[in-house]
């Protein structure tokens, strides 16, 4: 396996191990030694990023390298040149390139060309990486997390698809509400589906029902960053039922938690005294894009996961 586009790239072996691993550089973060000593790590970042910037630069220089972050102004991409002459070219400098943009078809276009391992850090599809840290949280709080349940309350996004196909590969049930209008893409629910090792897919309209027993309940902003800004208040419309409030929180199980990706909006999708309240662990989870980047950082330039066919 070369690259990280999605969690379906995964086999259930490779996802227990990137866990495992991502567990002990956070308790050992030097265990790694020095892989990427002299290299370096292209991050292309055509969206905005706090976490995903700076957890990957970070994770780069805990594994000896050096990252060099740029914009789409800054290669000349900007100008025309193709995604695969670009790939080609980065390949024969870089250890690896991360790359956060809008369609996810580029960044599997970029992998084909590169010879070196392409991460994706995020498209308007799919969010690996935050899904591993996501993983990680709930494996922290509840040990082994198969057979658990997670509910997913508000619209369908990289983020949702994600978790859709982690908690597949984990053996966690998960229960998706959303507006019609918000569904999951149809493609990643198939995915999710097949590559399923225990646990169910629900998708649902009615919050209550996906919250009914979870052991988690998660959620991600109404518009998100490749969505179209003149959807704002359609979505808010549509969205508003979806709001993950104290009371939604009280019909899930006893004890469960809270998590969101961030950035968050209080008021919108999250009551502020439930993300502010002593069940969440947005910020466990956030600290949590570090070593789960190094360790995926790691085991793609090793070259030793497995790989989904
Ligand atoms: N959760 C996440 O990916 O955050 P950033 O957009 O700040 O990277
Ligand atoms: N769905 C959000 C996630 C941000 C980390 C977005 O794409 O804007």
């Amino acid at each position: 396996m070369k690259d990280l586009l999605r969690i379906a790239d995964l086999t259930e072996h490779d996802l227990a191990y990137l866990l495992d691993r991502a567990a002990h550089l956070k308790r050992h973060p030097s265990a790694a030694g020095d892989p990427l000593q002299g290299r370096t790590v292209l991050l292309y970042f055509a969206k905005p990023s706090t976490r995903t910037r700076v957890s990957t630069e970070t994770a780069v220089v805990r594994l000896g390298g050096v990252p060099l972050t740029v914009g789409p102004a800054e290669l000349q991409l900007g100008r025309a040149e193709t995604i695969a002459d670009t790939a080609r070219v980065i390949g024969s400098y870089a250890a690896a390139v991360v790359i956060r943009t809008f369609d996810h078809d580029e960044v599997a276009r970029f992998a084909r060309s590169a010879e070196v391992p392409v991460i994706n850090a995020l498209t308007d599809a799919h969010h690996p990486l935050q899904a591993l840290a996501d993983l990680l949280t709930l494996r922290e709080h509840f040990g082994d997390p198969r057979g658990r349940r997670l509910a997913y309350v508000g619209p369908a996004t990289n983020v949702t698809h994600s978790l859709m196909e982690a908690t597949a590969l984990a053996g966690i049930s998960l229960a998706v509400a959303t507006p019609d209008a918000y569904r999951p893409d149809p493609e990643a629910e198939a995915i999710a589906r097949k590559i399923a090792t225990g646990g169910d897919l629900l998708i649902t309209g009615d919050p209550h029902e996906a919250v009914r027993g979870a052991d988690a309940v998660y959620t991600d902003v109404w518009l998100s960053m490749g969505d179209p800004p003149e959807q704002r208040a359609a979505r808010t419309a549509a969205l508003t039922p979806y709001r993950v409030t104290a009371d939604l929180m009280a019909a899930a199980a006893p004890g469960a938690i809270f998590l969101h990706c961030l950035p968050a909006h209080r008021g919108e999708e999250v009551a502020a005294d439930v993300i502010d309240g002593p069940a969440s662990q947005v910020f466990p989870q956030a600290a949590n894009r570090l070593p789960t980047a190094q360790a995926v950082l790691e085991a793609l330039v090793a070259g030793i996961l497995a790989g989904a066919q």
